[in-house]
């Protein structure tokens, strides 16, 4: 099996500032990296910002800038936010740079060369917002406004003379590929929707526009500039330096293992996406996984509805990972999420400060007051120590799974319990009264300690900074992380001296 893998983020519209919706892709996305990295995986992680289209050019004029100067002022915003975020992609892709326009313009030439692009007349209804065509029975009247039933978008009428792909000769190929490959697209209720959508017909598809400028230009027609669509799900090749399909970054790295997205965009990656690949002879990513909405009080957090809870002002009140951590463990992953600020403090309450911060805390004072900070030589397992130690070990397997089919709640719903058994375990064995008996004493120290180290590790791509406070205590360093050593009993070195703790998280007083 390749141990190569390549995981996507969406690339953003710089049309405002990034909120939580983004921050949320964004943070899954690395949680799959960093796994992925601990596992042995040679990973290359991307995001970007997706920068061409009317959305943009519109955005620009209402903010008197140039769109090239607007996207610089937003995209930098983006940018910062995944360092904020603590994201450990590889790139950072712009859809305004060169190596992206190269990309773009020669996929065009081949889909051309191919026969799958004609030129004709498109007349029908355009979501500026969601940059979506939309057929005549998406479409519905509210309060005298036409909308996208879909998403709720406005809709104008366009007509103008358009570039179109033969979409619809992709309709059985494209069905034959998801039964053939039945988790390309997750999670499964979201394929069923895809499917039947296919199944009702699919209709060519304008892929350029001619009454505005602001986009990468048709090559063989420069009236015309190429639909942002089609422009920006090229990013995920173009990050690998296509065409050049000889070079590493490509040739490792193509078909992307996962294209992570919200549920809004699936039909441009599991249907666009696709047929334009078929159409131009390139291998296909391997899963489209659509995740849910982030809602704040049953409403898709967006500018428009004013309901944005900003991610930067949560991390400064709370820090990053109680961030991470709320939306990965509390999130159905895959469905909708209504999160707030009072569940937030209840999780880093709960989770992080009386479960994990707790028995690191514990444990490690306990080390400092009575073993002098050292991991403890002369050790006895006797039945339970060695129970507890191995249910990572026997979870190996069904952890893995959990990994591969993005069933990151299971994943971390498993920590948890962990974390409960691991509190208990100290507490049951209770060392301190073992004052009399150093084996025992030292042996109960020595499971904690590689509890924690174990947990640790799997907690690691959910709240990267933390754990690697505690695995930093042991001398581990980031880069020597190893998923598999969940499974050693013993990896810890006895006799080696283990440093202090600072506190973790700190509880939220006055919260229930
Ligand atoms: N530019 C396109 C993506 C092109 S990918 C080739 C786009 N950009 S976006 O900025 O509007 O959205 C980017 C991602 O953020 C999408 O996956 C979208 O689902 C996600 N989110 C935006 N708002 C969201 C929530 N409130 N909740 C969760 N994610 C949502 O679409």
């Amino acid at each position: 099996m390749s141990k190569n893998y390549y995981i996507t983020t969406p690339i953003y519209y710089p049309s405002a500032k990034p909120h939580m919706g983004h921050a949320y892709s964004s943070i899954i996305a690395d949680f799959f990296a960093r796994i992925k990295k601990i596992q042995g995986f040679d990973v290359f992680f991307l995001t970007g910002t997706d920068e061409h289209g009317l959305k943009i050019q519109r955005a620009a004029e209402k903010n008197g800038l140039s769109p090239k100067d607007f996207c610089d002022k937003i995209s930098i915003t983006f940018k910062n936010l995944s360092k904020i975020l603590n994201l450990s992609n590889n790139d950072f892709i712009r859809t305004t740079e060169k190596r992206h326009f190269k990309s773009v313009q020669y996929l065009w030439n081949i889909l051309e060369k191919n026969n799958e692009i004609y030129l004709s007349k498109y007349s029908g209804w355009y979501s500026v917002s969601d940059e979506a065509f939309y057929n005549d029975d998406e479409i519905e009247t509210i309060e005298g406004e036409k909308k996208s039933k879909l998403s709720g978008s406005k809709v104008e009428w366009v007509e103008e003379e358009s570039y179109f792909f033969k979409l619809s000769k992709w309709q059985k190929p494209l069905l034959d590929f998801y039964e053939e490959n039945p988790n390309f697209i997750l999670p499964k209720s979201r394929k069923n929707e895809v499917v039947s959508f296919v199944k009702s017909g699919l209709k060519d598809l304008s892929v350029s526009r001619k009454s505005f400028s602001w986009g990468i230009k048709v090559p063989s027609n420069n009236e015309h500039v190429i639909y942002v669509w089609l422009d920006a799900l090229t990013n995920y090749l173009s990050a690998l330096n296509y065409p050049d399909t000889n070079n590493k970054l490509y040739n490792n790295f193509w078909p992307a293992s996962l294209h992570l997205i919200g549920k809004d965009i699936l039909r441009f990656h599991s249907i666009y996406w696709p047929a334009f690949l078929l159409a131009a002879n390139i291998p296909l990513p391997k899963r489209i996984y659509g995740h849910g909405w982030i809602l704040s009080g049953e409403e898709k957090m967006s500018k428009s509805k004013g309901n944005i809870l900003d991610p930067i002002e949560i991390i400064e009140k709370y820090g990053l990972d109680p961030l991470r951590y709320y939306l990965i463990k509390e999130v159905s992953f895959g469905n909708d999420g209504n999160i707030s600020q009072d569940k937030l403090e209840s999780c880093i309450n709960s989770d992080l400060a009386n479960n994990f911060g707790n028995l690191c805390q514990r444990v490690i004072s306990f080390n400092e007051k009575n073993l002098n900070l050292i991991i403890p030589k002369e050790i006895k397992f006797n039945d339970s120590d060695l129970k507890i130690l191995n249910n990572f070990k026997n979870n190996y397997d069904e952890l893995l799974k959990f990994i591969d089919d993005q069933d990151i709640n299971s994943y971390i719903n498993y920590i948890v319990d962990r974390l409960f058994a691991s509190n208990k375990y100290f507490n049951d064995e209770e060392p301190w009264k073992k004052k009399n008996d150093m084996i025992r004493m030292n042996t109960i120290m020595y499971v904690s300690l590689e509890l924690i180290r174990k947990i640790c590790i799997l907690l690691y791509p959910v709240i990267p900074e933390s754990c690697m406070k505690v695995l930093k205590i042991f001398n581990i360093k980031e880069s020597e992380i190893n998923f598999e050593s969940i499974n050693d009993n013993n990896f810890l070195e006895c006799g080696k001296k283990i440093s202090k703790i600072n506190i973790l998280f700190k509880k939220i007083e006055n919260h229930d």
